[in-house]
């Protein structure tokens, strides 16, 4: 049985081979991308992926559950850590504490994710001095999309970067074993990957940090509402699957399919039956 990475696995990367994380909510994908992946983020982007929402504002805890699940199920080598859901961690560290231990509970996944940066220092704190393994989100935080106007890249301009170099060190001071680091100036990026002690997951950052993460169906073209400059196809799922979903359908149409080897063997006693001409 091959032995997952854990926390201190993870942590220890800093400065090493680049960490590859994709994001997974279904057992299948777990499956498929675990081998090749040092991270498998069950991220609320499903929420926009899988669900149709417009932001990832309408996930729920018991969405981020059942998905969690399934990954850890999936998989067998990959660290999974799981998103905590706005509205699931704000409110205070104990009502935190409450849904993490849910989460690593009832998933079995190895750490949880939360968007956030100096103002959740002191949570993030009292999660990981009480076992809880906090990865940070920095940056661009979706679950921020009102507050900042927008899906806005961050770190441009003296004020900007000065805050998402704060809330990095804060998060990391705070005991985060990793951070996701979302859409800001790649000098940004670099600085932070410089002077935060923990590995810095890349997104729409730069290749300065210490690993990279994109939304598997983003990095593989099975998404296509919407694609951000950071990300990278490296298929096309989207295609695949219209071509088979065509051959499918003028197969069923041209009763080609099923052929005889997609069916069971007839009923031998209605055969005896027709036979004898009863
Ligand atoms: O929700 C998510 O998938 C994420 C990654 C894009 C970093 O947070």
């Amino acid at each position: 049985m091959t032995k997952r990475l854990t926390v201190p696995d993870i942590r220890a990367r800093k400065g090493g081979v680049p960490l590859v994380v994709l994001t997974a909510y279904s057992a299948p994908f777990a499956k498929i991308l675990d081998p090749h992946v040092d991270i498998l983020l069950v991220g609320d982007s499903l929420g926009m992926v899988l669900y149709g929402m417009e932001s990832t504002l309408g996930v729920t805890l018991d969405m981020m559950i059942a998905h969690g699940r399934a990954v850890v199920k999936g998989s067998g080598s990959a660290c999974v850590t799981v998103d905590m859901p706005f509205g699931s961690y704000q409110q205070s560290p104990a009502q935190a504490f409450e849904n993490c231990a849910r989460v690593l509970a009832d998933t079995g996944c190895q750490a949880v994710k939360l968007e956030g940066g100096a103002e959740l220092a002191d949570t993030i704190k009292f999660l990981t001095q009480r076992g809880v393994p906090v990865m940070g989100h920095v940056g661009l935080m979706p679950q921020h999309v009102h507050a900042m106007g927008g899906f806005k890249t961050q770190g441009r301009g003296e004020e900007s970067r000065r805050k998402v170099l704060a809330d990095a060190r804060a998060v990391a001071e705070a005991g985060a074993f990793a951070m996701v680091l979302e859409g800001v100036a790649s000098d940004v990026a670099g600085d932070v990957t410089r002077q935060v002690a923990i590995p810095i997951i890349g997104i729409g950052a730069s290749n300065e940090c210490d690993g990279q993460v994109l939304v598997s169906e983003d990095m593989a073209g099975l998404f296509s509402d919407y694609m951000p400059k950071f990300v990278k196809r490296y298929g096309d799922l989207a295609g695949e699957l219209e071509t088979a979903a065509r051959a499918y359908a003028e197969e069923v149409r041209a009763r080609a399919f099923p052929a005889k080897e997609h069916c069971f063997a007839p009923n031998p006693a209605l055969v005896d039956v027709k036979k004898a001409g009863k």
